[in-house]
C-alpha cells in the first residue's frame, strides 16, 4: 500500500513511521524544508535508540527509512491509496490542501484528516468526492500510542470507514469509531477530569498538589490532572478545552477555568516553560499535598463521577460504543478502569446520587445527571452485565 502524510511536524513524522514500519511506502510532503528536515533527523536518531536498545534490527532500521520518500509536491501524491493530512489545525487551509490534493490523485485514494477539533465532515465538503473523506485521530506520540480514533464524516462511504479501520488495525494500532463530534471520544470524555481538578482548586477545596495525590494514589491514575496538564502544555490543554466548550454552544459542563488561562496567558505552560501549576527549574521545592484519606477520597468520588457522567452521556447520544468508550480511555489516555466499567463497579445509583448531590449543591447544569444514568438506574441496568457490589 502506498501511503501519503501531509505535514512533517510531530505528528506527521510519526504517523509516517508507524506506516513505514507497516512496510507502506510513504511519501512524506511539508511546505516548510526545515520541516522535512527536523523530521528526517528525528527518523534517524530513533531509528539508532530502537537500534542500540535492540528493539529493531539494523536491517529494519533501514528499510523504514528508505520506504519513506521525502518529496515537495503534492503531485507526488498521485499513486499514493490512502493520504493522511496532518498540517496546522486550521480549517481553512486544510480545505485548501484538500482541493488540490484531489486533482492529483485516483478516485479511489482516501483522504483523511488527522485533525483534533474540526468538524470532518466541514473538511470532507471541500471535495468533489466528499465521500472519500475521514477522520484517522493519532495521539502523540503516534509510534508509541496504541489508539487511534476513526471518524466517518457524514458523507463518508461505508466501505471507505471498513478499509481505513481495516488498515490502521493492519498497522498494529487499536481503533475505535467515533461519531464526527467535537473531541471525538478522548478529548471530549476527558475534559472533567481537567476541569473539575482546576474548579476542586479554585473553590480552594484542596490544592494542586493535594489533588494530584489522590488522583494518582488513591484512584490510580498514572498522573493527577496538574502535573498532566504541566506535561501536556497549559497553552495545548487550555485551548482543546476552550474549542470543546465553543463547539458545544457553550454547555456550560465544558466551561474553561480561569486560572489555566491565567498561566497560559503568563506563558507558565508547564515542563516545556520551566513553570505550570509546578516549579520545574533545578532545586525547585514544589508543596507537599495533604494526605488527608477523606478529603483525598472526597475529590476521587466527585472527578470520577464527573467522568463517568460524561462517559455515560457520549453512550447517550451514540457517539461511541460502550466497548469503544472504555478502550478509548484506558488506551488512549491510559486511564486505570473503563469509565463505564468503572460505573458498574461503583453502582449506578452511587453515580446518580453523585451527580445529584453535586445539582443540589450548585444549581448549575454543568452538574446535571446523564439520562442514561438516571434511566439505567432505575431498572437496575448496568453496563457490561456486571453485578454491582451494592445490589
Ligand atoms: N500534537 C498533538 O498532540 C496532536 C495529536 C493529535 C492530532 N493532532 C493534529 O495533528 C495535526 C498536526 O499537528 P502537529 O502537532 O503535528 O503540528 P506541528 O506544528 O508539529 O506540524 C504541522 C506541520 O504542518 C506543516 N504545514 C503547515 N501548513 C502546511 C501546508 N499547507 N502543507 C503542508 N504542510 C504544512 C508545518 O510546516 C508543520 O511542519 C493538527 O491537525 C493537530 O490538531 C495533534
Amino acid at each position: 500500500m502506498k501511503v501519503g502524510v501531509i505535514g512533517s511536524g510531530s505528528m506527521g513524522s510519526g504517523i509516517a513511521q508507524v506506516a513505514s514500519t507497516a512496510d507502506c511506502q510513504v511519501v512524506l510532503y511539508d511546505t516548510s524544508a526545515a520541516a522535512i528536515e527536523r523530521s528526517k533527523a528525528k527518523l534517524s536518531k530513533i531509528m539508532k535508540r530502537l537500534l542500540e536498545k535492540e528493539r529493531i534490527s539494523a536491517e529494519k532500521a533501514t528499510q523504514i527509512q528508505n520506504n519513506i520518500n521525502y518529496v515537495n509536491s503534492l503531485k507526488d501524491f498521485a499513486t499514493c491509496d490512502l493520504i493522511i493530512e496532518a498540517i496546522v489545525e486550521n480549517a481553512e487551509i486544510k480545505r485548501k490542501v484538500f482541493v488540490e490534493l484531489e486533482s492529483y490523485v485516483s478516485d479511489e485514494c482516501i483522504i483523511a484528516s488527522n485533525t483534533s477539533s474540526l468538524s470532518i465532515t466541514s473538511l470532507a465538503a471541500a471535495l468533489v468526492k466528499p465521500e472519500r473523506c475521514i477522520g484517522i485521530h493519532f495521539f502523540n506520540p503516534a509510534p508509541l500510542m496504541k489508539l487511534v480514533e476513526i471518524i466517518p464524516a457524514i458523507q463518508t462511504a461505508d466501505d471507505v470507514s471498513v478499509k481505513a479501520k481495516s488498515t490502521i488495525d493492519s498497522w498494529g494500532k487499536l481503533t475505535v469509531i467515533a461519531k464526527d463530534t467535537p473531541g471525538f471520544i478522548v478529548n471530549k470524555v476527558a475534559r472533567p477530569f481537567y476541569s473539575e481538578a482546576l474548579r476542586i482548586y479554585e473553590e480552594g477545596i484542596a490544592d494542586f498538589a493535594t489533588i494530584d495525590w489522590a488522583m494518582s494514589e488513591l484512584a490510580g491514575f498514572k498522573m493527577g490532572p496538574f502535573t498532566l496538564m504541566d506535561f501536556i502544555g497549559n497553552d495545548v490543554n487550555y485551548v482543546v478545552t476552550e474549542t470543546v466548550f465553543k463547539s458545544f454552544y457553550f454547555d456550560p459542563r465544558y466551561k474553561p477555568a480561569f486560572t489555566q488561562k491565567r498561566l497560559s496567558e503568563a506563558g507558565y505552560h508547564g515542563r516545556k516553560t520551566g513553570r505550570g501549576y509546578y516549579e520545574y527549574q533545578e532545586g525547585a521545592i514544589n508543596p507537599e499535598p495533604t494526605k488527608n484519606e477523606i478529603l483525598g477520597q472526597e475529590i476521587v468520588d466527585r472527578i470520577i463521577t464527573m467522568l463517568i457522567n460524561e462517559a455515560a452521556d457520549t453512550l447517550h447520544f451514540n457517539i461511541a460504543s460502550k466497548e469503544d468508550i472504555d478502550i478509548a480511555m484506558t488506551k488512549g489516555v491510559n486511564y486505570p478502569k473503563g469509565l463505564l466499567s468503572w460505573a458498574d463497579e461503583l453502582g449506578i445509583q452511587t453515580c446518580v446520587d453523585g451527580m445529584d448531590a453535586l445539582y443540589a449543591e450548585y444549581h448549575e447544569d454543568r452538574y446535571r445527571c446523564s439520562p442514561l444514568l438516571r434511566k439505567m438506574a432505575k431498572s437496575e441496568e448496568t453496563f457490561f452485565n456486571i453485578k454491582t457490589t451494592h445490589d
